[in-house]
């Protein structure tokens, strides 16, 4: 039996523990540069002993953005900002730190959810790219369908981005392969309709992700980890993505070098029904794990610890992955370990605000918890 709070290694990165701030979308950066509300939101992570924490959607260039507030990875101002972040997060906290690195293809030039989530109008509005020219919906923008300079362009872009993430000093990256962005729309028979060889047969389909993926993995350090977020469903019955092309991507991204997989659904298509429950996504993530062996990662309405303990005790993923019920309650890492028993990092001057019978921290000297322990 695998506890939630065990380790696990990943490429060349340990995870003191499995649950993992899934990437979330801040959309309060400007021009792309990450400032103090990214400090603010995710230094309270780094307090919680999380097993990894990954960045929201940080995009690879200024086009690929999906909303104006979105962060980036394509310019130095964005790279020194994200650096003194990183190193904050590291120094206070035990959790590698990953980025998402994202291209939003026809679902960016749009507006901050707050705003409406529209597609942008007027002078801030951007033309955007994406595999065939169909918009994400009606009243959206049509994209360019991308011709083989903007497929070589955009592939060197996602690579400029990793090694910008290196030297910020990030310890993963997982490359954004769903929710209906751009290297989904290429995946996804939705949005594909080429004729050339990226588009048709699942083969072609997979082929730009799979290009960016091999870009990526040739500049990115093997002593760090290296992933994708892929579609466990497009949730569209009779056409779309299935759990089926989910293991075949995850066999193939394993061969070339993939260190884990994140499996989630949906974003797509707008004739998508999701079928939303708690752990609604889990057996996307098993039939992954169970046919591919690739370290993978479940998502979707995952919030509570004894759930969490008994996905990865049962073998259907090997991580967890929690973004709504993170926002809820940034400790749940603290609360989850206090519901099974488990022991959690805890930064000193928090140490008297653990549970009096939470298990004391085995890195924290016994002088430094007398607080703690007295109660
Ligand atoms: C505020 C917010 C922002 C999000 N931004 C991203 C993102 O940047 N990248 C991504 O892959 N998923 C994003 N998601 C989706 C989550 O990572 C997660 O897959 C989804 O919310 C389901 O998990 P949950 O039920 O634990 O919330 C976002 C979700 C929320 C709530």
């Amino acid at each position: 039996m695998t506890d939630l709070f065990s380790p696990i290694t990943l490429g060349g990165v340990t995870l003191p523990n499995r649950v993992v701030l899934s990437p979330m979308c801040q959309y309060s950066a400007v021009e792309g540069v990450a400032n103090d509300w990214h400090v603010i939101h995710l230094g309270r992570y780094a307090a919680s002993g999380l097993g990894l924490i990954i960045t929201e959607a940080t995009h690879v260039s200024r086009e690929g953005r999906i909303t104006p507030g979105c962060l980036g990875l394509y310019t130095d101002a964005q790279e020194a900002a994200l650096k003194g972040i990183v190193a904050s997060l590291k120094r206070h906290g035990k959790s590698p730190v990953g980025t998402q690195l994202a291209h939003a293809g026809r679902k960016g030039s749009a507006e901050e959810p707050w705003r409406g989530g529209k597609a942008l109008a007027g002078a801030e509005a951007w033309q955007t790219l994406s595999a065939s020219a169909l918009p994400h919906d009606t009243g959206w923008h049509v994209p360019k369908a991308m011709d083989e300079a903007d497929i070589a362009r955009v592939t060197r872009e996602f690579a400029d981005s990793a090694k910008r993430a290196d030297r910020a000093g990030f310890d993963l990256v997982e490359l954004h392969g769903a929710h209906g962005y751009l290297l989904h729309q290429f995946a996804s028979p939705h949005s594909n309709k080429r004729t050339d060889k990226y588009g048709g047969s699942f083969e072609n389909r997979m082929r730009f992700p799979l290009q960016v993926f091999d870009a990526v993995r040739a500049v990115w350090p093997k002593a760090k980890a290296l992933g994708m977020r892929i579609t466990g469903s497009d949730w569209t019955p009779g056409e779309g993505l299935t759990p089926e092309d989910a293991v075949a991507l995850a066999k193939i991204l394993k061969d070339r070098g993939c260190d884990f997989v994140d499996v989630t659904g949906g974003g797509v298509s707008m004739q998508q029904k999701i079928a939303l429950g708690p752990g609604y996504q889990v057996p996307f993530a098993a039939e992954v794990k169970k046919r591919t062996g690739i370290p993978t990662m479940a998502v979707g309405m995952i919030t509570d610890p004894h759930q969490a303990q008994a996905i990865v005790a049962e073998g259907r993923a090997d991580m967890v992955a929690l973004a709504r019920a993170m926002l809820y309650d940034p400790l749940w890492t603290w609360h989850a370990a206090d519901a099974l028993g488990a022991s959690v990092f805890t930064p000193n001057p928090y140490l008297r605000g653990r549970a009096p019978t939470a298990p004391i921290p085995r890195e924290v000297a016994p002088q430094q918890v007398k607080g703690v322990a007295a109660r």
